[in-house]
């Protein structure tokens, strides 16, 4: 009874995957949670109210305006009660109204009034997931805090192959779980993360930077808070929110990005470096816009700061991993950089396969450490990922520091 003394409020959307959630109810109630079903109107054409019903003991909310059996305003103690709430099939509706802030069913309304975390489990056609608009609409709830679980690849309802499968019950009945009932591996670990790119001005409007997202680095410091660690977020200019329960340091430059950094560090036990930081700035950075001219021009760049391999010179005890991209040789070349900075562990993307490095919500790696080790680990999501690097993390540490 895993999940005894739980409460989990299950809103289901009209999608065909509804039939599945059916088999999430049963699991979490066999885990010992007690569970409250919320149907959009629409998700009563697939599944009867009836089912759920069975399942979970409990009247299924469908209306905002039923009677009800004793005087309770729904919407707010549903909201209250919730220890997790998951909307599973997430419709593009139901997701698209929850970003604007829209509360018209009874759905929408008990989330927007939750501050319970809420976990999303999108289900459509691969063409409606992957609009512009529902891929818009899920990087802002992420950025909010939401919690996403990816969709499946594979046949759809109408015959067709792509992205947009509801996950199988088990594995959403496990993410639930883990949310719930986090590890809590790395309690007491004070760490210190850096993502994205750096931006180093050549001018007022233009500057110099790389493709890196942020993604990698996002997924290290949301894993490790999840696991109870104290993170601490340097981030370059991203496009994404920081996650839940982290302390987000924004910057621009990599010069910025070494003051924060060496600020933080005292305080710190470990430090997982996934920024790509700009080697090289320009070196005369103008005030003014430079203006066009029919030459050419040359910018000289000098070298930034190398933050990582100061942290090296000045380590102590503290755990230093670093990440590197690179298209060739990659364990022989990622050992280098192990010695040259000091480093424990250095996590390698080979940045010429398919789903790794910048960008994507995947990632290809290997960890290795400072003893010669090679993790070598497949294809799987950023987050995956991250804890993967978090577990070798812990080994290294022999719980010694924290
Ligand atoms: O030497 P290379 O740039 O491949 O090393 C990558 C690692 O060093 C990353 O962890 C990156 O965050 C860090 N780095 C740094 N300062 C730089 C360049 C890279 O801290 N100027």
């Amino acid at each position: 009874m895993e999940l005894k003394d739980k409460s989990v409020v299950v809103g289901v959307c009209g999608g065909i995957a509804a039939y599945k959630v059916v088999e999430v109810v049963s699991r979490l109630k066999k885990l010992g949670a007690d569970v409250d079903i919320i149907m959009t109107a629409n998700a009563q054409k697939f599944v009867a109210p009836l089912t759920f019903r069975s399942l979970s003991h409990r009247p299924v909310i469908t209306d905002m305006f039923d009677e009800p059996e004793y005087w309770d305003i729904k919407h707010i103690s549903l909201a209250k009660k919730a220890d997790l709430f998951i909307i599973a099939p997430a419709t593009a509706n139901m997701i698209g109204k929850l970003a604007s802030g829209i509360a018209d069913d009874m759905l929408s309304t008990t989330v927007t009034a939750t501050k319970a975390p809420v976990m999303i489990v999108p289900a459509m056609n691969h063409d409606m997931y992957s609009n512009a608009v529902v891929q818009q609409n899920i990087e802002r709830l992420k950025g909010l805090g939401y919690i996403f679980m990816e969709p499946d690849t594979g046949v759809m309802a109408e015959g067709t192959s792509g992205k947009g499968r509801l996950p199988e019950p088990a594995s959403i009945v496990d993410m639930a779980v883990g949310l719930l009932k986090p590890a809590c591996d790395l309690k007491g670990l004070r760490l210190l993360v850096t993502a994205g790119p750096t931006r180093e001005n050549i001018d007022p409007v233009r500057y110099i930077s790389n493709y890196s997202s942020g993604k990698m680095g996002y997924a290290v410091a949301q894993a490790a808070a999840e696991r109870g660690a104290d993170v601490v977020l340097v981030s370059g200019p991203v496009s994404i929110g920081a996650p839940r329960g982290v302390k987000l340091i924004s910057v621009n430059t990599a010069n910025e990005m070494r003051d924060a950094v060496l600020k933080e560090f005292p305080d710190c036990d470990a430090v997982v470096m996934a920024a790509a930081v700009a080697d090289y700035k320009a070196a005369e950075g103008s005030q003014l816009k430079i203006k066009k001219s029919d030459d050419d021009m040359v910018i000289r760049l000098e070298k930034n700061p190398d933050i990582l391999k100061e942290l090296g010179n000045i380590k102590g005890s503290r755990i230093l991993a670093g990440f590197c991209a690179e298209t060739d040789h990659l364990v022989e070349n990622a050992m280098k950089k192990v010695e040259a900075k000091n480093l424990d562990m250095i996590v390698a993307n080979d940045v010429t396969m398919e789903g790794a490095g910048f960008g994507t919500d995947t990632n290809i790696i290997k960890i290795i450490k400072r003893d010669g080790s090679v993790t070598d680990l497949p294809l799987m999501s950023k987050l995956a990922a991250a804890h993967k690097v978090l577990d070798q993390l812990r080994l290294i540490s022999k719980n010694e520091i924290f």
